[in-house]
């Protein structure tokens, strides 16, 4: 049969796929974004059958999950999960992702690895051959943060990306501020090289709470195209 799928249609199909991975009683994350929304609203009539427990990863998708009748729990409860379904803004060879395009990163990673395994779900526009052309989102605290900014810039330009354009989202008179209640500098990096360098940087930089480069997180992607979900999978896994 042959199928036309709009990039939304993509998106709910990734995440309709994902149910299959969903088994009874367990423990599972929610994502964020519109993709995870999907995934929220297909899973919330089977949740009370299959008793599971959740966890979600922003304000806005526990409230979506609330709203549909999930129940929500508290990590520092459940402490560890079975499985996390989640978007993400580029999925990069290996499966290195990058997040935070939500604004969502810091939970989404803490989430992800709480979970023994990480379920991406995504349309075909996010599967990349190098990351980089979606801006790095980083989430970083207040103090100072003009500061913080050009640490990461530098931290970009060492790893080898070719742009380190940084810009504080929502804009220095409306800052846009997380759940956490921090900022986000999104990194225009253009390309990122050597995201594992990158990273180890980053996480040396003192105002930086968390980046949106997901490594060795995610074990597998469903990724929906105009023609059905395309399964990526890692060799070892
Ligand atoms: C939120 C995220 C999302 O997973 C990412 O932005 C993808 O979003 P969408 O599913 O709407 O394309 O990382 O912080």
């Amino acid at each position: 049969m042959i199928k036309n799928l709009t990039v939304d249609d993509q998106k709910r199909a990734a995440a309709e796929a994902a149910l299959e991975y969903v088994k009874p009683g367990m423990r599972l994350g929610l994502g964020t974004g519109s993709t995870a929304e999907h995934f929220v609203r297909a899973l919330a009539p089977r949740a009370a059958k299959l008793k599971l427990t959740t966890v979600a990863t922003s304000e806005r998708t526990a409230a979506l999950a609330r709203e549909l009748g999930l129940t929500v729990s508290d990590l520092n409860d459940v402490r560890r999960l079975d499985l996390t379904v989640d978007g993400a803004d580029e999925i990069g060879p290996g499966l290195v992702l990058t997040k935070g395009g939500g604004g969502a990163l810091l939970r989404e990673k803490i989430v992800a690895a709480a979970s023994d395994r990480m379920i991406v779900i995504a349309d075909e526009a996010k599967v990349v051959d190098m990351l980089g052309r979606f801006p790095l989102p980083v989430e970083i605290v207040r103090f100072a943060w003009h500061v913080t900014v050009e640490r990461i810039a530098d931290a970009a330009a060492r790893s080898g990306c070719s742009q380190n354009l940084m810009r504080l989202r929502g804009g220095e008179a409306h800052p846009f501020t997380t759940d956490s209640g921090n900022y986000i500098a999104d990194c225009a990096a253009e390309t990122i090289p050597d995201p594992e360098r990158l990273a180890h940087l980053l996480e040396g930089i003192p105002g930086v709470v968390g980046h949106g480069l997901f490594i060795s997180l995610a074990s597998l992607a469903l990724v929906g195209t105009p023609g059905g979900v395309t399964v990526l999978d890692l060799p070892h896994h």
